[in-house]
């Protein structure tokens, strides 16, 4: 597989309109979005950083996997998206080598893209996502 970019870096926070008012008002970020990805469970919003995004994660209740995480370590950095061409080919890649992966398969995610994690067990320590975003002209 041959990641082309990092898609954005995921924070995340108790409160997205609080996080905001530090990304935006004192960094000096623009919003590009905010959506709720309820598949995800999360709120979420996108700042623009050059070709990528940072983006904070709002958990939409105590149960999904952010609130869990929220609640175990508290806010901070919660994974790292790379952008890839064919998710379910790097997928099924990694599968195949033994990487303890959590999505084995695609998922939607923000703005449609296909998306998918990998453990933190198989990286480092980061929870890593790959990301494939929809298609333009689809
Ligand atoms: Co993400």
């Amino acid at each position: 597989m041959t990641p082309k970019r990092l898609d954005h870096i995921a924070v995340a926070v108790n409160n997205l309109e609080e996080a905001l008012s530090f990304y935006v008002n004192q960094l000096g970020l623009s919003v590009h979005s905010i959506e709720e990805v309820k598949e995800q469970g999360v709120r979420v919003a996108k700042l623009r950083l050059g070709s990528t995004h940072i983006e904070l994660l709002e958990a939409l209740g105590p149960e999904t996997p952010v609130g869990k995480f929220l609640q175990q370590r508290g806010p901070g950095l919660h994974h790292i998206c790379l952008g890839v061409d064919d998710i379910e080919a790097d997928l099924a890649t990694l599968k195949s080598s033994g990487s303890r992966l959590i999505d084995e398969t695609a998922k939607i995610g923000a703005e449609g893209a296909k998306i998918a994690f990998v453990h933190p067990r198989a990286t480092g320590g980061v929870l890593l996502e790959l990301a494939e975003p929809r298609k333009s002209n689809s």
